[in-house]
C-alpha cells in the first residue's frame, strides 16, 4: 500500500532531520574533511567506508556500495517502509502527520506481533502504576528505595511489580481485548499446575525491557522474596530475541554517540544505579553471555568499549570472554576491575558514584593489560618454568598488535616486570610477527582502499565519452545552470541508457522547480541500482567553478560518439546491401572503413 504524504511535508521533514545526526545515532561517526566516516553498519568492516556527506545530505558506502539520503538510511537500517521513515523523522521533531496517516498500521510488523507489542505497552504501565500506587505494590516500592533507587530513576526505567494476585493481570487482559490463550503464547501469561492462567511475574519487581526504538518487547521480573530464580526473564520471540537486544540500547544511544564509549554490564540493576549516577552510556546483555551480533551492534555505535562486569571469578572469566570478542570485531575494549564481592551497583551504593567514575570507569585496564593480568591465574609466578610460559603467552597476545606504539610500550611493561632486556622481547615479537605473515597487513588491506581504487582505476578504463558523461552527469546534478545548458545542446542524448534514465528524471526534477538537491532527488528514484549509481556519482568531486568550456568539451565529446555510431551504422547497412548485391569486394573495403573508423575511436579515448 501507498501512501501519499503531501512533498512540501516530506521535504520539510528532510530538511529539518540531519543527516549527520539521524546517521549518528547508528554509527559512531568522524569528521574527515567535508565528509563523515565510520563503520557501515549494512557490511561487516574493521575500516570505515561508510561515509556521510553533510552539504548534500547523502551516504555511501565505497565497499558495499549501498548509498542513499535520510530517509533511506531508515529503510535499510530499521527495515521501515518510505512512510514510517517519514514518520519515524516527524516524530522526533514534534511534526505530527494528519491524523489519516498516523492511524495507518504500521507496516513490516505483523499483526499479531503489533498486538503483543500493544499488550507489552499496557502491561507496562500496570505494572509501573501497581508499584507506584497501590497498597500492593508497597513492599516492592519500598525494595527498589532500599536499594536506592530515586522516584524520578523508577519512572525512567518504568520499574513495576505484578502483585501476588492469580487473575489480576489475566482480567486486566482480556479487558483490553487479549485472549488469555494468545498472551501465553506471547509469553506473558503462563499456565499453572490447575491449567488456569496466570501472570508469569507474579510477586516479582518488573523490568521492563525495551527495544532500539523505546517499545517493551519483554520483561525481566526480580524476585523480592528469594523465590528461585532470582531473575525470571520474558521468553524467547520474534520480538524479544535475547541475543540481539542489549538493555537500554535506546536510552543510552545518544550518549554512547556523544562520549565514543560504551560501559556494558552484567545485570539491569547495575545499569539503572549506573544511569542514576550520571553515567548514561551503560547497557547490559539479558542475563545471558554477549553474542556476536551484540558486539557489532556496539561497534558500530561505540569507539571504546568498557567492560565493566562483576568482581568475582565468574565476572572476571565472562570479561575475559567479552572483552576478547568485542576485540576480535575490532573493538577498542578496556575492562573495569570491581573489587572481589562487589558489582557495579554495590560499588557505586557503597563508596558513591564519583569513586565509581574515577576509580572504576576511568581506571579500566586496557585490553592487553587486562590480558596480562588474566593470564597470570594460570600460572605460579614464583616458578622459572611456568614465569617463561606465562611470558611467552603475553608475547603472543603482544605479536598481535598493530600499532607500533602501543607494541613497545607494553613490550616496555614486560621487560620491566620479568627483568628482560627491550631486545630480546622485541626479536620474540617480531619472530612471531613474520610467522603470521603479512597476512595481518593483507587483510588490512580492506575493501575500504579496494573498492576506491577500483573505482577510480574503472573511470580510466572507460571510453572517453562514458567519462565525459559521468563527469557531465556529476555536474548536472549539483547545477541546475549546468544542466540547463546541456538540456539544450543534448537533451537526453547521452549514449549510456543508464545516463539516459537520469538525465531525463533529472530534466523532470528542475522543471518542476526544485532546485538541485541531490537527497531530494533520489527520492523519486525506485530502482535501487540507478540510486545507488546516482550516489556514486554525487560522490565525486566536482570543482564549483568548472568553466564553459570544459562543458561544452564534455558535450562535443558525447555528440562525436553519436556521430562516429551514427557513420558505422550507416556503413554497416551499405555494407550488407553490397553483400546482398554479391558486390563482395566493396563490401570489403566497407569493412575497411569501418575498422578505421573504430581504430579512431579507440585512439580518441586513450
Ligand atoms: N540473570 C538472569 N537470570 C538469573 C540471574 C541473573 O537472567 N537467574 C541476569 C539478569 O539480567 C541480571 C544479570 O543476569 O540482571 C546479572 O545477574 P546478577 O549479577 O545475579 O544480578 P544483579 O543484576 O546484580 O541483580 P541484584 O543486584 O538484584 O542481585
Ligand atoms: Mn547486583
Amino acid at each position: 500500500m501507498t501512501m501519499h504524504i503531501p512533498e512540501e511535508t516530506v521535504d520539510e521533514i528532510r530538511q529539518s532531520n540531519d543527516i549527520v545526526d539521524v546517521v549518528g545515532e547508528y554509527v559512531a561517526l568522524k569528521k574527515q574533511g567535508k565528509n563523515f566516516f565510520g563503520l557501515c553498519p549494512f557490511h561487516g568492516e574493521k575500516t570505515p567506508s561508510f561515509s556521510v556527506t553533510q552539504d548534500k545530505q547523502i551516504f555511501h558506502c565505497f565497499g558495499c556500495g549501498k548509498g542513499g539520503n535520510v530517509f533511506t538510511f531508515l529503510m535499510e537500517i530499521e527495515g521501515f517502509s518510505f512512510y514510517q521513515a517519514v514518520q519515524h523523522l516527524a516524530d522526533k521533531k514534534g511534526f505530527s502527520l494528519s491524523e489519516s496517516l498516523g492511524s495507518q498500521q504500521e507496516q513490516g510488523v505483523s499483526n499479531e506481533e503489533q498486538m503483543n507489542l500493544k499488550a507489552f505497552e499496557w502491561l507496562t504501565k500496570l505494572y509501573h502504576h501497581l508499584l507506584r500506587h497501590t497498597k500492593e505494590g508497597k513492599q516492592a516500592y519500598q525494595y527498589l528505595l532500599e536499594r536506592g533507587f530515586s522516584d524520578e530513576i523508577i519512572h525512567t526505567f518504568q520499574l513495576g511489580y505484578s502483585p501476588q494476585s492469580k487473575d489480576l493481570i489475566t482480567q486486566f487482559l482480556e479487558k483490553k481485548g487479549y485472549h488469555s490463550q494468545h498472551m501465553v503464547n506471547a509469553g506473558v501469561l503462563t499456565t499453572n499446575d490447575h491449567n488456569q492462567t496466570t501472570d508469569r511475574f507474579r510477586g516479582r519487581v518488573i523490568f521492563p525491557i525495551r527495544n532500539h526504538l523505546g517499545k517493551s518487547v519483554g520483561f525481566g521480573g526480580r524476585t523480592i522474596t528469594d523465590q528461585e530464580p532470582k531473575y525470571l526473564n520474558s521468553p524467547e520471540s520474534i520480538l524479544f530475541q535475547k541475543g540481539k537486544l542489549l538493555f537500554n540500547f535506546d536510552l543510552a544511544r545518544s550518549s554512547i554517540r556523544k562520549s565514543g564509549q560504551a560501559i556494558l554490564f552484567e545485570g539491569y540493576m547495575d545499569v539503572i544505579a549506573a544511569y542514576q549516577a550520571g553515567i548514561m552510556n551503560g547497557l547490559a546483555t539479558l542475563g545471558t553471555s554477549i553474542t556476536e551480533a551484540q558486539a557489532r551492534l556496539l561497534n558500530r555505535y561505540a569507539d571504546t568499549i568498557i567492560v565493566c562486569y562483576d568482581g568475582d571469578e565468574a565476572g572476571i572469566n565472562a570479561s575475559y570472554k567479552a572483552a576478547r570478542l568485542l576485540h576480535h570485531i575490532g573493538s577498542n575494549v578496556k575492562v573495569s576491575a570491581i573489587p572481589e564481592g562487589l558489582d557495579p551497583d554495590s560499588y557505586i551504593a557503597k563508596y558513591g558514584s564519583d569513586r565509581f567514575k574515577h576509580e572504576i570507569i576511568e581506571a579500566s585496564y586496557t585490553y592487553i593489560s587486562f590480558l596480562m593480568e588474566y593470564f597470570k591465574k594460570d600460572y605460579n609466578l614464583k616458578l622459572e618454568g611456568d614465569r617463561i610460559q606465562y611470558i611467552e603467552k603475553v608475547i603472543d597476545e603482544l605479536a598481535l598488535i598493530n600499532r607500533p606504539m602501543e607494541r613497545e610500550y607494553y613490550a616496555k611493561e614486560l621487560a620491566s616486570e620479568y627483568e628482560l632486556s627491550m631486545d630480546t622481547i622485541v626479536y620474540e615479537i617480531n619472530n612471531r610477527r613474520k610467522k603470521l605473515g603479512n597476512h595481518q597487513d593483507k587483510q588490512r588491506t580492506t575493501s575500504h582502499t579496494k573498492s576506491k581504487l577500483s573505482f577510480k582505476k574503472q573511470n580510466k578504463l572507460l571510453p572517453a565519452f562514458h567519462n565525459a558523461e559521468k563527469q557531465l552527469l556529476t555536474y548536472m546534478l549539483h547545477d541546475f545552470y549546468i544542466a540547463e545548458k546541456v538540456k539544450e545542446s543534448l537533451g537526453a542524448s547521452f549514449n549510456i541508457d543508464m545516463h539516459k534514465i537520469i538525465v531525463t528524471h533529472l530534466y523532470a526534477f528542475y522543471e518542476e522547480g526544485h532546485e538541485a538537491n541531490i537527497s531530494q532527488f533520489i527520492e523519486r528514484i525506485d530502482d535501487d541500482k540507478i540510486k545507488n549509481f546516482i550516489i556514486e556519482l554525487a560522490m565525486e568531486n566536482v570543482h564549483a567553478d568548472i568553466s564553459d568550456k570544459e562543458i561544452q568539451d564534455y558535450i562535443r565529446i558525447i555528440k562525436a560518439e553519436h556521430g562516429d555510431k551514427a557513420i558505422i551504422r550507416g556503413l554497416q547497412e551499405e555494407q550488407k546491401n553490397a553483400e546482398i548485391q554479391q558486390d563482395f569486394v566493396r563490401a570489403a573495403q566497407i569493412g575497411m572503413e569501418i575498422l578505421e573508423i573504430q581504430k579512431k575511436i579507440k585512439n580518441a579515448n586513450h
